[in-house]
Formats: C-alpha cells, structure tokens, sequence
C-alpha cells in the first residue's frame, strides 16, 4: 500500500508560477465558427473562456521562473526538473531537455506522461527523489491542447486549452507535506480518450464523464484513508478542471462544500497537466491556504489515469 515512509526525507512546496497564453478565446468566439452556444458550452462545462497559444517549453519556462522567484532560489539550486505533458513540443527529446537549458539547469530532466493527472504522479515523483537525496527539484504541468484538438468538433473544442504551472519542491526536516497519495491507471479503457500521433483527441464524452466521478472519488478516498484524515477534515480540494459537473459530483459523493474548492475552469478551460497546479496557484495567491491546512489533490484523464496527493500546508510538524 502507497503509504509516506515516515524514515524518508519529506518534501514541501516553497514556491508557485502560473503561465497563460495572452490570448482569451471566448465561448462566443467559438460560437461564431462551430455549431454551438455560449449558453450551452456554460451549462453543460462550466467554462466560459479559455487561453489559446503558446509552445509547451516557453509556458514551462515563464511558470517556472515565476515558481523559483517565490521559492527565491536561483537555477543551480535545482536538482531535478519533472514536466508533467501530453502534448510535448517534439517527439524527441523530452520538451524537459529545451526547459532546462532556458531556464539555465545543470540537473537531469525528464516528461512525464499521465494525461491531466499528470502534474499530480509528476509531484508524487518529485516526493520520491527528495527521499531518495535531492534537495529540491522543480515539478511542472504545461499542456498545450489547443494544437491536438479539432476547431471544427462541437465535442471537443470548447473543452481543451494550453496553460502551465509550476512549483518548487525542497527537502523539509519536518516530516514533509505528503500525507497521503494514490496513483492509478486502467489502461483497457484508453479508447474512451486519446489522440494517435499527429491527430486530435477523440473523446467519448459520456463514458469519460461516468468514468472520471468515479475514479476521481476513488483515488480521493484511498489518499484521505492513508493520510489517516476525513474528507472534513480538507481545507480545500483542487480537481482536475475538466467540467464543473464532474467536479460538483466528485465533491458531493465525497462530503465536500463547493466553497472548499479551487475552481478556475470557468476562465481556463481543460489545460490537462497544468489543471491541477494552476488552480492549486491560484487558491495561494489569493490567500486560501493557511499551515497546517489539509489540502487534497485530486485527477483523472486519458490511460484511464487517476491520481491524489493529501498535503499538509508546510509540513506535517508545522504548527
Ligand atoms: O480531462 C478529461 C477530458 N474529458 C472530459 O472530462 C470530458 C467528460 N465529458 C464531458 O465533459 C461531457 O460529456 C461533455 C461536455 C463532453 C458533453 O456534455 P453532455 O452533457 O454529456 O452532452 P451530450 O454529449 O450528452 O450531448 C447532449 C446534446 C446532444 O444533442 P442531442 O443528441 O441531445 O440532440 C449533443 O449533440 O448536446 C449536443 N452537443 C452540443 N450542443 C451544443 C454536444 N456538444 C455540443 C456543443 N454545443 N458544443
């Protein structure tokens, strides 16, 4: 059972960047090419606009370097870069290899791939070379959908946009944050959601929905239960972003209010492997998460992946 060896050196989150293409894409501006309508695309996904734009390894290098001011460290404090992306600029190398030499690294780098719960088995991962020795390593989601979906398919384009996020691991002696993870995969299902190499993403939108409420609370209840917490006992959960139905009906099965969660679909749309940690940003810019508050982190996506991380804010000792 996943379970944070409690020998091993633990980890917390010293700094956070976003990164959003300038270029907002209203549901009207949809509208005015494809059969559909603001008023559907809100009720049916809660998403109102979304970013456009952007390569995968310039959205990593501007949400990193916003992450490494706040962590006030410099690049060769880094000893690890995990990019978490489905959508890498080139099939080879790693779009990790051109983000670490912008950024000015001198450590190993390396993608990973977990559709939108990406960031969180990249964060999971991060965990793990911190107990293996590393001092800190740089984790980040940057996903650019926009250029693996089909403008002209009502089903898919009001869902997916490009975004990243990004955040600063280091090696903590108190017990690091992790409380609790689960990382999960059901790979007979990947044809509910995939793209072949050089196509778009095919979705079967109903079956992803059933599936994606379920996973998701699955994933949440086993984190919760290693954490040895209570869904009551969250301060905040931050889904994935994929449709505000499926996060509303993720948090009732799980006992949780709507106001304590991170929501930011309605103006970014489905960035994937960014979702979670630009929500995650957002909820500590505005002041929402306090020490020694639980938070839980909580994916689905294409693989069928699911993945949650339970954090205590700071660490597991502090006050
Ligand atoms: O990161 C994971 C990625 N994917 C997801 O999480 C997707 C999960 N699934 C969903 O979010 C939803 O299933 C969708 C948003 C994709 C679709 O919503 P829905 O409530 O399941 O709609 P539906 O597919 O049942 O379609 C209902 C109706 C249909 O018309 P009829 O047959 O009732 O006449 C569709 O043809 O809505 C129609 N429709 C649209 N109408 C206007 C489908 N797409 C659109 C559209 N605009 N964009």
């Amino acid at each position: 059972m996943p379970t944070t060896r409690t020998n091993a050196t633990g980890a917390i989150i010293t700094g956070w960047g976003s990164a959003l293409p300038e270029r907002i894409v209203t549901n009207d501006d949809l509208a005015a090419t494809l059969d559909t309508t603001d008023e559907w695309i809100t009720t049916r996904t809660g998403i109102r606009e979304r970013r456009i734009g952007g390569s995968t390894t310039e959205l990593s290098v501007a949400s990193a370097r916003r992450a490494l001011e706040i962590a006030g460290r410099s690049p060769e404090d880094i000893d690890a870069l995990v990019l978490a992306t489905t959508t890498p600029d080139r099939l080879v190398p790693a779009s990790s290899a051109g983000v670490q030499a912008q950024l000015g690294l001198s450590c190993g780098a390396f993608d990973i791939n977990a559709a939108c719960s990406g960031f969180v088995y990249a964060l999971v991962t991060g965990h793990g070379l911190i107990a293996l020795g590393a001092e800190r390593v740089l984790v980040i989601g940057t996903d650019t959908l926009s250029r693996i979906t089909d403008w002209d398919d009502r089903g898919t384009a009001p869902l997916f946009a490009d975004g990243s996020a990004a955040v600063v691991l280091e090696s903590a002696a108190n017990g690091g944050q992790l409380l609790g993870w689960d990382l999960d995969a059901d790979g007979s299902a990947e044809h509910f959601l995939y793209a072949e190499l050089g196509g778009f993403i095919q979705m079967d939108g109903k079956e992803v929905f059933r599936r994606a409420v379920r996973i998701m609370v699955d994933s949440a209840q086993k984190s919760l239960s290693h954490a040895g917490i209570s869904a009551d006992d969250l301060a905040l959960v931050v889904p994935h972003q994929a449709n505000i139905r499926i996060i509303e009906a993720a948090c009732e099965r799980l006992g949780v209010t709507m106001d304590r969660t991170a929501i930011t679909i309605d103006r970014t749309g489905n960035t994937s492997s960014a979702s979670i940690p630009l929500a995650l940003a957002e909820a500590l810019d505005q002041g929402r998460v306090r020490y020694g508050d639980h938070i839980l982190l909580v994916g689905f996506g294409a693989g069928m992946t699911a993945a949650s991380a339970v954090l205590r804010w700071g660490g597991q000792d502090h006050d």
